[in-house]
């Protein structure tokens, strides 16, 4: 069965309340069991991780190359300074898609640049919780064309 890495930033484990404005209501575990649920429907496997370290995601995208066809990826603050990630996000050659709940070109000038969507396949931003369901659909379309 073809598996995707669901795998979540910093501060994402606060969503629910945590700027709920920005980011919505939902939980992570509330956006996690919609990941799930897509992935059961379409008939992959998705296993969900989120860490608050740089060097744990960066573990975590090495290990996904033992295991999983695609990544979808919000990598919060870190999408914003993190050279490291970039680097592993080229490494592993698995195609990732970058995704933000909020649209950040919407909001403040630091949030425009992005170290690695040029290392992604692509870029969902401000769908809210459907960025991460909209990303697994395309993987799984990808995947099976
Ligand atoms: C975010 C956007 C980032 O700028 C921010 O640092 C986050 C969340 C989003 O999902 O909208 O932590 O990645």
């Amino acid at each position: 069965m073809t598996a995707l890495l669901v795998l979540h930033g910093p501060n994402l484990n606060l969503l629910g309340t945590r700027e709920p404005d920005v980011y919505g209501r939902l939980t992570l575990d509330e956006i996690n069991a919609r990941c799930i649920a897509l992935g059961q429907e379409l008939g992959v496997e998705v296993r969900c991780l989120q860490s608050n370290h740089e060097g744990a995601l960066i573990d975590a995208l090495h290990e996904a190359r033992t295991w999983a066809a695609g990544v979808v990826f919000n990598p919060g603050g870190y999408t914003h300074t993190s050279v490291a990630l970039r680097d592993a996000i080229a490494a592993i050659g698995l195609p990732v898609i970058e995704v933000h709940l909020s649209n950040v070109y919407a909001r403040e000038d630091f949030r425009h640049k992005s170290l690695i969507s040029a290392v992604c396949r692509g870029k969902i931003t401000g769908l809210g919780w459907r960025s991460y369901t909209l990303a697994i659909r395309f993987l799984f379309e990808m995947l099976n064309e």
